[in-house]
């Protein structure tokens, strides 16, 4: 798969299948996190991989998913198989400030994970205090986001936006609709 097709076919995926994703792949994924872009290359980040039962049980209630969704998220045995936390190391950057840069790590995990066939979540609507405590981590490392990841069971597409409304919407067979800006739309005619 080429770059182009894994940035158009991905979309968040909240239903996974409950098939394991093994430890290398998740490990490959924050491989491909660690060469992200990092501002003035600092690479503040650091992450954890979550794909023990009883901490994906622990992790779960701690999560909230499909705002726009009357019942959008995962139910037991829908739920993710893994996560990685992505954290912002402060011993190098101090005020855990790597927003940004989470972005990017985030980006290009879940680009790999499509290449891979691979569903993921991107969560920030997280406690992240309650995550730190869960993962037993170390007081120099904050949470920033978690991704959900797993083999998708579910579908999602995009269509096109109708009268501005940017919320997603889950069709009569399951499916999931992602309006986008067209191009005409995001790009400025100068
Ligand atoms: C910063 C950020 C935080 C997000 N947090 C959540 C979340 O907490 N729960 C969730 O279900 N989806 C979350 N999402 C996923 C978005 O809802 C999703 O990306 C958006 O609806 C567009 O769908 P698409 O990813 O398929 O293009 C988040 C996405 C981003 C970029």
């Amino acid at each position: 798969m080429n770059v182009y097709d894994s940035i158009f076919q991905r979309r968040t995926i909240r239903k996974f299948t409950q098939e394991p994703v093994g430890k290398d792949i998740l490990t490959k994924l924050v491989d491909c996190a660690r060469v992200a872009a990092y501002g003035a290359n600092m690479q503040p980040l650091k992450f954890a991989i979550i794909d023990d039962k009883a901490e994906l049980e622990a992790i779960y209630p701690l999560t909230k998913w499909a705002g726009a969704l009357a019942d959008g998220a995962p139910r037991e045995g829908e739920r993710p198989t893994a996560y990685i936390a992505v954290l912002c190391d402060k011993g190098i950057r101090p005020n855990g400030a790597a927003e940004v840069e989470a972005g990017a790590a985030v980006t290009t995990m879940m680009l790999e994970a499509v290449e891979l066939g691979l569903g993921t979540c991107w969560l920030g609507a997280i406690q992240r205090k309650e995550i730190k405590d869960t993962l037993r981590l170390p007081e120099s490392l904050d949470v920033l986001y978690l991704l959900a990841i797993g083999y998708p069971a579910q579908k999602s597409r995009m269509v096109d936006i109708k009268d501005g409304n940017v919320k997603y919407f889950e069709s009569p067979d399951g499916t999931i609709n992602v309006p986008k800006r067209s191009l005409d739309e995001v790009l400025i005619k100068r």
